[in-house]
């Protein structure tokens, strides 16, 4: 099990299995060589590529997007991407995007933890994937699946693309080493990656207990984003700083693996899993430059703001990364956290607000406790609350929040939660509605909530 060696270029000069480097920005123009002057200069697709590389470009967007939104990477390679076998469908495991064929319940909906792999299983990253939820169609290229996954195995002799979306990749227990087209990215819990559409890939997991750490099994949520790439918000009076500063994005450099062997590409296109057989690594481009790049960002460099007079701002404050819909001002997905701060509003309470929402929020817990739940949300749990479903603190954080003395600050640091949040109601999966992780008892903790009118003021 593990990588495939070598890997060539920088990666190797840094020591394969050292920290990969990186290159630092957000919708960059970047551009990487793991070999000197493989990059040709001032043009892209010249005549002949040095070192006998070809030409292959990578569209992320239409050729004819705004500057803005355009995405695209040219990549030099040791061989075309087209050079593999026919595909074949193969078992989609509990990967789906069918969200239509079982009704979906306006209940208040949370899980436990998924359970790990069980005794003798052997599940990859992509294998462990399950989806939760979703709506939408990667066929209208509109929406997004929500996947949690599982894995106790790193990617051997497989690499995976995905046509359907975008994948932002939460890890909640167990680093990843994502060995991708472009390079390497390394992330721990409380960091993402944002692997772009068609991007190919492999996971390896390097805290397993076979690689040498101390983990059984790796786990996290995924989020499969079918519409148009995520995208740092604007900022409006926010000013010219905060939030996910984009210096901190962190993108690739260039590492190529020269191997010839049995090899397995595997694809998700239209919901579905395909394999086909390649007698190469795919992960063998030797330099490229380009906007369409996979990413990580440290979730803990967020510049979270807030009131600092009263009130609870709304929880678009704590956004990191927005896939815009065809409205302006809508998004189809908002991708926000709400990580370590202090609450310093006055006669405030303190906590999210009781509320119902126009959008639909799937939570996940990747660190700590989330300050309006007192229990029953824990890491790698996850929550569904739907398009004008009623949701808020718990009969127990209300009590604390109302009794708390707001002349003092409140310090929340021991914390990482985030939303998907969706323009469109977010429809459970089977596998999600009937999991025995479902907890069935969850609407309880707002039964405590007692009426409190006194009919004076
Ligand atoms: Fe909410």
């Amino acid at each position: 099990m593990g990588s495939i060696e070598p890997i060539t270029g920088a990666a190797a000069a840094a020591g394969a299995r050292q920290s990969p480097a990186y290159q630092t920005g957000f919708g960059n123009e970047f551009s990487s060589e793991a070999l000197p002057g493989a990059l040709p200069i001032g043009r892209n697709s010249p005549q002949r590529c040095p070192y006998g590389l070809y030409a292959e470009q990578l569209s992320g967007s239409a050729f004819t997007a705004p500057r803005s939104a355009l995405r695209r990477t040219w990549m030099y390679r040791i061989r075309p991407g087209a050079t593999h076998g026919a595909f074949r469908r193969i078992d989609d495991g509990l990967l789906t995007n069918d969200f239509a064929g079982i009704e979906t319940p306006p209940s208040q909906l949370r899980w436990d933890p998924p359970a790990p792999p069980a005794a003798g299983e052997s599940l990859d990253f992509v294998q462990g994937l399950m989806t939760m939820a979703g709506h939408g169609d990667p066929a209208a290229m509109a929406g997004c699946a929500i996947h949690m996954y599982r894995a106790n195995a790193s990617m051997h002799r497989r690499f995976f693309y995905d046509a359907d979306g975008e994948l932002l990749i939460v890890p909640q227990l167990g680093r990843l080493r994502i060995a991708t087209e472009l390079g390497v990215l390394e992330i721990e819990p409380q960091e993402i990656a944002v692997i772009p559409r068609g991007m190919r890939f492999r996971v390896e997991l390097p805290d397993l207990k076979s690689a040498g750490g101390a983990l059984d099994a790796a786990r996290g949520y995924v989020c499969e984003n079918f519409g148009a790439p995520f995208r740092l918000p604007d900022l409006g009076v926010i000013g010219s700083n905060g939030l996910a500063n984009p210096r901190d994005f962190m993108a690739p450099v260039a590492a190529y693996e020269d191997v010839d062997g049995d090899f397995e590409l595997v694809a998700r296109f239209l919901g579905h899993l395909w394999a086909a057989p390649i007698d190469h690594s795919p992960l063998d481009v030797v330099a490229w430059h380009g906007s369409s790049v996979p990413y990580k960002y440290d979730l803990r460099r967020f510049n979270t703001i807030g009131s600092i007079s009263f009130d609870h701002p709304d929880p678009s404050i704590f956004l990191v990364l927005q896939s815009p819909s065809d409205t302006p001002g809508v998004d189809m997905i908002d991708f926000v956290i709400f990580p370590p701060r202090i609450l310093a509003m006055e006669d405030t309470f303190r906590p999210a607000w009781y509320h119902r929402n126009i959008a639909s929020e799937f939570m996940g817990l990747v660190h700590g406790a989330y300050d309006a739940k007192q229990g029953g949300f824990v890491p790698g749990g996850a929550s569904l609350h739907n398009c004008m479903t009623a949701h808020g603190p718990d009969a127990k954080s209300f009590e604390i929040a109302t009794a708390a003395d707001t002349s003092k600050p409140t310090y929340i640091r021991d914390t990482m939660a985030f939303m998907f949040e969706t323009r469109l109601p977010i429809r459970p999966t089977r596998h999600a509605l009937e999991s025995p992780q479902l907890q069935r008892d969850y609407i309880a903790c707002w039964q405590g909530l007692k009426k409190q009118f006194t009919g004076k003021p």
